[in-house]
C-alpha cells in the first residue's frame, strides 16, 4: 500500500471516482484511523474501499475483493471499547472512529510433504505438525476468524484424531492467517488444517461413483463429437440453444429430475 493522496489530481471528498464506490447522493464522511493516522471517509464504503477513497492504493493485501482469498484480514478497535475486533477489509463496513491496520501476511510455520507419499492416518499429521499438541484451548483463534470457523474445534479434532470431521470444520478457511497471529500455542492453524483437508480428499472421503463414471465417459470418447459440433456453431446458434436448452425446475427435489433428452447422460 501507499499513501497517494497527496498527488496532483487528488479526489473530491464528496465523489469517489475511478473504480471506487460511486457514493450515494448527500452520503456523510466519518473519521477513520489508519495505522494511527485519521482520514474522513463515506459512511456507506467497507474498509477496503475506504482505504483505497482516503489515497491508499492496494498493491498486495487485496485480491478478490469478494470474501474469498484471504488477503485482506484487518484488526481494529473502536473508541472507548477495549476489544478487539478482526475481519475482512473487503466485506467490512466503517463505523465511526474504528481504529485499524492491515495484516496482509502473518508468518506461520509450513511443513513440506508429498501427498502420494502420505499414510492417512493421524500421526501422519502429528509427525508434520508437532505442534498441534501446543494447543491450551484457549479459544483466541476462534474469536478472530472473519469466517466464523470453529477453529479451536477443527485442531481438538486433530487431535482427537480425526481428520475428517477437522476436514469438514475447516472448510470454510480462506489462509488469511489471523488466527495464527493470536495463537498461545504458536499454531499454523490453517495449514495444519489444509493438511487434513488433502489428507480427507484424496484418501478418505468416499468417492462419488456416478463422477467415476462419467470421467470414463469423457476419457472414452462419448462427448468428443458433441463438442465438436459446439465449438464450429455460430454464435447466434449457440445462443440459442443455450436459451431453448431443458431445464431441471428450480424447485424439484434432488435426484428426481431427469430431461426428456438422455442420450448424454
Ligand atoms: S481459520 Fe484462520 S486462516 Fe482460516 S479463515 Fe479463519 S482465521 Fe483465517
Ligand atoms: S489460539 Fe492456539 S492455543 Fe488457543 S485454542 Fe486456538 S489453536 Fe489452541
Ligand atoms: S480481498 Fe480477498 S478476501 Fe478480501
Amino acid at each position: 500500500m501507499s499513501d497517494t493522496q497527496t498527488g496532483g489530481n487528488k479526489p473530491s471528498q464528496q465523489m469517489a471516482t475511478g473504480d471506487r464506490a460511486i457514493l450515494p447522493e448527500g452520503a456523510t464522511t466519518i473519521p477513520i484511523y489508519v495505522m494511527g493516522k485519521k482520514y474522513e471517509v463515506p459512511e456507506t464504503l467497507t474498509i477496503m474501499k475506504a482505504m483505497e477513497y482516503a489515497g491508499f492504493k492496494f498493491i498486495r493485501g487485496a485480491g478478490c475483493r469478494g470474501g474469498i482469498c484471504g488477503a485482506c484480514p484487518t484488526v481494529y478497535r473502536k473508541e472507548g471499547d477495549y476489544k478487539l475486533y478482526f475481519g475482512l477489509a473487503c466485506q467490512t463496513v466503517v463505523e465511526p472512529n474504528m481504529y485499524l491496520t492491515q495484516i496482509p501476511f502473518y508468518p506461520a510455520n509450513r511443513t513440506m510433504y508429498d501427498i502420494e507419499k502420505i499414510e492417512p492416518i493421524p500421526e501422519a499429521i502429528n509427525v508434520l505438525y508437532p505442534e498441534l499438541f501446543r494447543c491450551v484451548a484457549c479459544n483466541n483463534c476462534t474469536k478472530a476468524c472473519p469466517m466464523g470457523v470453529e477453529v479451536m474445534d477443527f485442531i481438538s479434532a486433530l487431535k482427537q484424531g480425526d481428520i475428517g470431521r477437522a476436514a469438514e470444520l475447516s472448510f470454510d478457511c480462506i489462509q488469511c492467517g489471523l488466527c495464527a497471529s493470536r495463537c498461545m500455542g504458536e499454531l499454523p492453524q490453517y495449514h495444519i488444517a489444509q493438511l487434513a483437508r488433502r489428507i480427507y480428499g484424496k484418501y478418505l472421503m468416499p468417492r462419488a461413483e456416478h463422477l467415476k463414471k462419467r470421467v470414463e465417459e469423457i476419457r472414452a470418447g462419448k462427448y468428443d463429437e458433441l463438442l465438436e459440433d459446439l465449438t464450429q456453431m455460430k454464435r447466434e446458434d449457440l445462443e440459442k440453444i443455450y436459451q431453448e436448452r431443458e431445464r431441471e425446475p428450480d424447485l424439484a427435489p434432488p435426484g428426481t429430475w431427469i430431461p426428456e433428452d438422455t442420450q448424454y447422460l
